[in-house]
């Protein structure tokens, strides 16, 4: 199958330029909790021997539940204490010592003495007994059991987690009302991960003994200032190395499961977000210091005639679909006004609002709006024009390779925040050249995100309407309407075609426009040749001339073939892309840069 193949291949590139490291985690953390579910009336002293702990400690995590030590009550579940380790740099767990009784089988272990904390394939990769016999009373059995130390980017309010397997009968929803936590929280903590699946470990957060949830500890200060904006660059560096790092041990160790990487990759580019969103948007050449940062604006329409010089010509910079874009000097900041052809309902606003707050540097930021007259709304000024005049414009200079390649993965960056980690999520839905906007720095700014209908994920009330535009839409949607965040990425894909050839994704020949998917069937025709190379180097920029290495080319193509997929379950998400363009930008395309090792090294 045709697209099972392009599948492959952009998992085969990441493979193929990281098969040298092999680092998951990092640190630790003292104390995670075991949901421990005690099926029979037992004895405490045994649980507590399994799990290495001792009754007392673990009555103290459970004082209304085991009131005494003689016995637990059946049919409960308990929270063991236990340090949650890093081991082998590949993952957060402990190894617990098990000493075997007679005829203990991996399954009773399992299932039995460690209550699904761990599973038979989980005890058969830190043992090498034969699976089904257990030949030595007394022998050790190394039982490891996963862990959580929680995750910066999804909330600092949690650093205490418990391993939680599932049972069945248990949901999403139920274990919500039993905790009292928010089910998008426990899901955001377990991406991917279908609780309803009778089996397996989810991870949530957890009380200590007195109670109460536990914050993320060794928080760094918040950084501001042009220092803070220095330091949060570079460890937005650092971890992006750690990240590239982990997906690499990805690829290399699991590459069977797409949908895993998600889960496994949570931890780092969450981080990564959080610092990133967390670099204070007053630095760099776009600065806003005039604004209240944190709040939304509402605008006077005097003051914006004003800043406009009452909307003149003059002042026009931009005609999009929803209306005409002007530039202008507001409270001592440049800034973009774009006037609607629309009134704001008040759904709208409330809407608009959520969208002032949400900050990444490779999103243009929403300052504020107004509503007299028709609607308004203001956004950062990006000094240096859209992607798609870069392109094809005349009277600027060719994007060197590298530097698409970065706009590449700033888009690509800004996309997956929406996507991923956002309250509530969005879809752009109308990604192309013209809403990827360059700063001075040439750097990609993802613009009018959550402009299209604000698109909760799951969300049943999807609109009928379509928006976009027509060359970028997949097909799933421009024929049924369906939305998925897979749209995003199928229009993400056209425009890293568009960055290698500087082609229009609507491409006129003569008197007709081509068929819809121009650009993509250009591609394909090519990448289905045995040897890409030539037929590649007819389609690159011409402008570029022999200034590329073909085989960043070659897989800049190749991950946009991926995304255009027609199958949108085979696209890969906006996180695998990110980690396959980091991979490419990296200074020695894919053989780790030095500093970046330097950095592994030091942690
Ligand atoms: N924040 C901004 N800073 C600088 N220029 C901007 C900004 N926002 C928009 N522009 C310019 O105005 C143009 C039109 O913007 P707008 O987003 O309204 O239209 P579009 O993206 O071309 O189409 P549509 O809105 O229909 O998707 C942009 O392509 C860009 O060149
Ligand atoms: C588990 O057993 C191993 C080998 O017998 C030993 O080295 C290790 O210290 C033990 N760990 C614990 C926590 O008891
Ligand atoms: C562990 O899982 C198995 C199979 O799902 C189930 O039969 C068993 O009751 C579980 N054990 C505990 C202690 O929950
Ligand atoms: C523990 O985590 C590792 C790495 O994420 C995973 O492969 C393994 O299946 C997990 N074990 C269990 C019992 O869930
Ligand atoms: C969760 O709680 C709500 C409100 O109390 C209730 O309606 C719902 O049935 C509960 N769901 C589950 C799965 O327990
Ligand atoms: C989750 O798993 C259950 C049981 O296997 C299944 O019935 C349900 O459809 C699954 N839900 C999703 C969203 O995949
Ligand atoms: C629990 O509360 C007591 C008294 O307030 C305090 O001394 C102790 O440190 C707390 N324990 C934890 C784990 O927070």
């Amino acid at each position: 199958m045709k697209p099972k193949i392009g599948f492959l291949v952009f998992f085969l590139l990441v493979a193929s330029v990281c098969s040298i490291v092999e680092s998951e985690c990092s640190e630790g953390c003292e104390l995670a909790l075991a949901s421990y579910y005690v099926k029979h009336a037992a004895n405490l002293e045994s649980i507590a021997q399994y799990m290495q702990s001792d009754p007392d400690v673990i009555i103290s995590y459970n004082k209304d539940k085991i009131p005494n030590k003689d016995s637990v009550d059946a049919f409960i579940r308990i929270n063991i204490p236990f340090r949650c380790d890093c081991i082998d740099g590949q993952f957060l767990g402990h190894k617990f010592n098990y000493t075997v009784v007679s005829g203990n089988a991996y399954g009773i272990v399992a299932q039995t003495k460690y209550a699904n904390l761990t599973t038979v394939e989980w005890l058969q990769k830190f043992n090498n007994f034969t699976p089904n016999n257990i030949p030595h009373v007394n022998t050790q059995l190394i039982v490891a059991i996963n862990c959580s130390c929680g995750n910066r980017a999804i909330s600092k309010d949690y650093g205490l987690f418990i391993t939680y397997p599932l049972m069945a009968g248990e949901s999403l929803q139920s274990i919500a009302n039993k905790t009292g936590l928010d089910s998008t929280l426990l899901q955001n903590y377990n991406p991917g991960v279908n609780f309803s699946r009778d089996s397996g470990l989810v991870f949530i957060p957890g009380k200590d003994q007195n109670g109460s949830y536990v914050p993320l500890k060794g928080l760094k200060p918040s950084t501001g200032g042009v220092a803070g904006g220095v330091i949060a660059g570079i460890s937005v560096g650092g971890v992006a190395g750690i990240l590239l790092l982990s997906v690499c041990v990805y690829v290399v160790f699991y590459h069977k499961k797409q949908a895993k990487v998600a889960k496994l990759l949570s931890e780092e580019s969450n981080e990564l977000s959080a610092q990133e969103s967390s670099v204070p948007a007053e630095s760099g050449a776009s600065g806003l210091t005039g604004f209240t940062m944190d709040k939304s604006v509402e605008f006077s329409y005097e003051e914006l005639a004003r800043a406009t010089d009452n909307f003149s010509m003059a002042n026009k910079i931009g005609q999009g679909g929803f209306g005409a874009v002007y530039y202008a000097e507001l409270r001592g900041e440049k800034a973009a006004i774009k006037k609607m052809d629309m009134q704001a309902s008040r759904e709208f606003l409330a809407e608009l609002k959520v969208l002032t707050h949400v900050h990444h540097l490779n999103l243009v930021r929403l300052i504020g709006y107004c509503v007299e007259g028709s609607l308004f709304l203001v956004y950062e000024y990006i000094e240096n024009g859209n992607l798609s005049q870069h392109l094809r414009g005349s009277g600027r200079d060719p994007l060197p390779w590298s530097t698409r390649v970065q706009i590449a993965l700033d888009s690509a960056r800004g996309l997956e925040h929406i996507h991923e980690h956002t309250v509530p999520v969005y879809i752009h839905r109308d990604i192309k050249s013209a809403n990827i906007l360059i700063d001075i720095n040439f750097h990609g700014k993802v613009a009018d995100f959550g402009l299209t209908k604000l698109t909760e994920v799951g969300s049943a009330s999807l609109p009928t309407r379509l928006v976009g535009t027509f060359n970028y839409m997949p097909p799933e949607y421009a024929q049924y309407g369906d939305v998925s965040s897979k749209i995003d990425v199928y229009a993400f894909g056209v425009v890293l075609y568009e960055l290698i050839s500087a082609k229009r994704a609507v491409m006129k020949t003569k008197e007709f426009v081509t068929e819809s998917k121009g650009l993509i069937t250009l591609f394909e025709g090519v990448l289905n040749q045995p040897d890409a190379t030539d037929g590649l180097r007819k389609l690159v920029d011409h402008r570029l001339e022999d200034n590329y290495p073909i085989d960043s080319v070659r897989k800049m193509a190749q991950l946009a073939r991926a995304c255009t997929q027609h199958n949108p379950q085979l696209r890969p998400s906006m996180r695998s892309i990110v980690v396959a363009l980091m991979i490419l930008s990296s200074p020695t395309d894919g053989i780790l840069a030095p500093s970046m090792k330097i950095k592994l090294s030091s942690i």
